[in-house]
């Protein structure tokens, strides 16, 4: 029903944590089944001059799917621009974790919609000190 990938990262989560004065949090709240995500970044430059994800951690009362989903996320976002993270959907986590029971589908979203959250925040806290 699960495959290896997801056990791994359901076993060994990475980016599991909180960071503290994170630039950016989201929380998000899944109405399926009640269970609540965090998500905090920090924000760094590349050589560009473009605003990176330079660390992600995530927090969650979820599922094991949830857990892992985030564990990919996190992966996937860790150093990409803001703009190339946003792209990121819970399509693109399936993949990677070789598919998802249809039941588990609303727990990739938290991770997905977690993230954007994050981005959000940063984005209405550098806004508000302007
Ligand atoms: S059952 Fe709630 S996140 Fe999976």
């Amino acid at each position: 029903m699960y495959s290896e990938k997801l056990l791994d990262h359901f076993k060994n989560p990475r980016n599991m944590g909180r960071i503290e004065n994170a630039d950016g949090i989201g929380k998000v709240g899944n109405p399926v089944c009640g269970d609540v995500m965090w998500i905090y970044i920090k924000i760094g430059k590349n050589n560009e001059n473009q605003e990176i994800i330079e660390d992600i951690k995530f927090e969650t009362f979820g599922c094991g799917a949830a857990v892992a989903t985030s564990s990919v996320i996190t992966e996937l976002a860790k150093g990409k621009t803001l703009e190339e993270a946003e792209k990121i959907t819970n399509q693109d986590v399936i993949e990677i974790l070789e598919g998802l029971p249809p039941l588990k589908k609303h727990c990739s979203l938290l991770a997905e919609q977690g993230l954007k959250a994050a981005i959000n925040d940063y984005r209405e806290r550098q806004r508000s000190k302007t």
